[in-house]
């Protein structure tokens, strides 16, 4: 057996904790039984990506040597049908298989997988246990740890609204099995580094430095790199999420390079994955706090050589006007923007939510990730 790491999220009322482990996949009866998940005689829905659909074999083959009654619904991942009448069709799937309220589904894919399924846990019957075994390194650090779910909504304008529509339901169990990643294309696993260097920014130095270290190796896909970086960076988050569950305080510092990140990841023509998006929001983040005194230039060229060493854009792929990023941020010019709140990087381990718009800050933000101003 390779080396496992536990990570305990103490959620309070709903404990749960990621297991880190290559090969486990194959052997999740075993580590069910190991953290308590019940599988004898158990109900289980695995709720797949269709892209990893030759993983369902592995985790059927465990779990029903473990007398589970195991059923398959292959999902798409893509942001169009991570919708309502997916999550219809996995409750309709859980009740042909006579899924009772005793059930457990089991959601396997990335992040919109996790979301998905996740969110179908939580409204089933008023909610049925859930496994999350996380495809994407995403998922593996991020998506998958604290129990966020859910899906999108049509806009009534037109467009798609993301995550309008979810609930917060913890996993009792995470897995993450980095063998999973040996099929992952190559841009989507570099995407899954943004996450690693917000959660390194918060963090601080070590795990900072651990990650400028290995950088090249994680390029190279060295999996020994992998196997430091994932039980790492997913301490990270699991560690906020412990304390602030429900997002009523520290929680907010996760949003990092998010506000400027998904302001321009559903810009048309772009092109941008969430993680490519991530990692602009990080620079223009950067940007921000130095523009307003609050980070050195030293640090900040530090965070933002990271992020370019990970292999990531750090601007624009095509120039977009300011205008259009500001809007969708939220920033109202008439108010002034009153409501806009950014959460900026002060030194490497120290990041702070800041409320109230400095409209030359988010300009010099903006333009330096090469928006027209
Ligand atoms: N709940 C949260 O806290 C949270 C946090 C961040 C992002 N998200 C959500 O996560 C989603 C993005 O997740 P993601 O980046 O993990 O990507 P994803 O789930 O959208 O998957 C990306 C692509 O990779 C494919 N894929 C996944 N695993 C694979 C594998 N091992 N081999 C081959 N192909 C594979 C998928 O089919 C898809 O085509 C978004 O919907 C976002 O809203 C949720």
């Amino acid at each position: 057996m390779s080396h496992s790491t536990t990570i305990p999220i103490d959620i309070a009322g709903r404990p749960t904790s990621l297991v880190v482990e290559r090969g486990a996949a194959t052997r999740l009866a075993t580590l069910f039984a190991q953290s308590g998940v019940e599988v004898n005689d158990r109900r289980i829905l695995l709720v797949i990506d269709r892209h990893v659909s030759a993983v369902a074999a592995r985790v059927a083959t465990s779990l029903a040597a473990a007398h589970a009654h195991v059923s398959v619904i292959h999902v798409d991942a893509t942001e169009a049908k991570k919708s309502m009448e997916a999550v219809d069709a996995i409750w309709h799937a859980a009740l042909a298989a006579r899924v009772d309220r005793s059930g457990l589904f089991i959601a396997i894919g990335g992040g919109l997988v996790g979301d998905l399924a996740g969110f179908a846990a939580a409204t089933y019957l008023r909610g049925v246990d859930l496994v999350q075994l996380p495809t994407t390194l995403l998922a593996m650090v991020d998506s998958s740890i604290g129990g966020k779910t859910g899906i999108n909504l049509a806009l009534p304008g037109g467009g798609l609204g993301k995550n309008l529509a979810g609930a917060f339901w913890q996993p009792r169990l995470t897995v993450a099995d980095a063998d999973l990643l040996s099929t992952l294309p190559a841009r989507e696993l570099r995407a899954g580094f943004a996450e690693c260097v917000k959660h390194a920014v918060i963090a601080g130095e070590q795990c900072f430095a651990d990650l400028e270290k290995d950088a090249a190796l994680l390029c190279a896909g060295d999996a020994a790199a992998f196997d430091r970086l994932i039980p790492s960076s997913a301490a990270v988050k699991a560690a906020i999420v412990s304390r602030d569950p429900h997002e009523r305080g520290e929680r907010a510092k996760l949003n990092l390079g998010h506000t400027f990140g998904h302001a321009i990841e559903t810009m048309r023509g772009l092109d941008l994955l969430h993680g490519e998006a991530v990692a602009i929001g990080l620079h223009a983040a950067v940007r921000c706090a130095e523009a307003r005194g609050l980070l050195s230039p030293q640090v900040g060229e530090r965070i933002v050589a990271l992020v370019e060493r990970v292999g990531l854009p750090i601007r624009l792929p095509m120039r977009v006007s300011a205008a259009d990023i500001e809007h969708r941020m939220g920033f109202d010019k008439k108010n002034q923007g009153g409501a806009l709140r950014l959460v900026l990087p002060r030194a490497i381990g120290e990041v702070s939510v800041e409320q109230g718009a400095d409209q030359s800050s988010v300009h010099a933000a903006l333009a330096a990730i090469g928006a027209s101003i």
